[in-house]
């Protein structure tokens, strides 16, 4: 299965998935890499790899409305069967969404419907969470709102500051995501109605 990555920052979710890829039994491959950001991190990471990428400065278009159409051009010329949202600091309009509906995947920092939204470890510790952790999911057009696929949880510790508890998630994050792209790309988890469901193949 051809995947694209979609990333804003230092990619660390993206080089853990080009990774998982790269096992002979793994059924996908990191097409290219997708940014809105000239200076993210993981781009670096992502041509070490031989990986190509593709960037797309928010600033070089009049509109959001541009600034999506060039991205979905390069997207349908890549032809992606999953993309993989991975620190992307953008929302996809509905639009977006409703061309790969049911294809798009994202990682969020938190326990999902558990604080949707930036800033989730320090909201978290300020909630006296005893447990955090990360949310794999089906992007539908609400912020954060689509069916999980994929969770996995840490303990917040005594004294936990938001960068101690963030470290500790990115940690399980880097094993919630390939193990969903693992299960999307066989073939295992499908969306339906909004939910996500296992396929009798899987
Ligand atoms: C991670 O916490 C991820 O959950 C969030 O962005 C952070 C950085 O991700 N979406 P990465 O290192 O750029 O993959």
């Amino acid at each position: 299965k051809r995947v694209v990555a979609f990333i804003s920052g230092s990619g660390s979710n993206m080089l853990t998935l080009a990774k998982a890829c790269a096992a002979a039994d793994f059924p996908a491959e990191i097409v290219a890499v997708f940014s809105d950001k000239p200076d993210a991190g993981g781009l670096e990471k992502a041509q070490a790899l031989g990986i190509p990428t593709f960037v797309f400065p928010r600033k070089d278009f009049a509109s959001k409305e541009a600034h999506e159409e060039a991205i979905l051009a390069e997207l349908d010329r890549q032809r992606p069967d999953i993309i993989c949202l991975a620190g992307y600091m953008r929302l996809l309009s509905g639009r977006f969404i409703a061309r790969y509906e049911g294809r798009i995947l994202n990682i969020h920092p938190s326990l999902l419907p558990l604080f949707p939204g930036l800033d989730t470890h320090r909201r978290a510790i300020d909630a006296g969470m005893k447990i955090a952790g990360c949310t794999v999911h089906f992007v539908t057009e609400g912020m954060d709102e689509g069916p999980a696929i994929v969770q996995a949880a840490v303990p917040v510790l005594a004294g936990d500051t938001p960068a101690d508890l963030a470290a500790r998630v990115l940690t399980v994050e880097h094993q919630a995501y390939p193990l969903a792209l693992r299960l999307m790309a066989e073939g295992s988890v499908r969306m339906e109605n909004g939910r996500a469901v296992a396929t009798e193949t899987g």
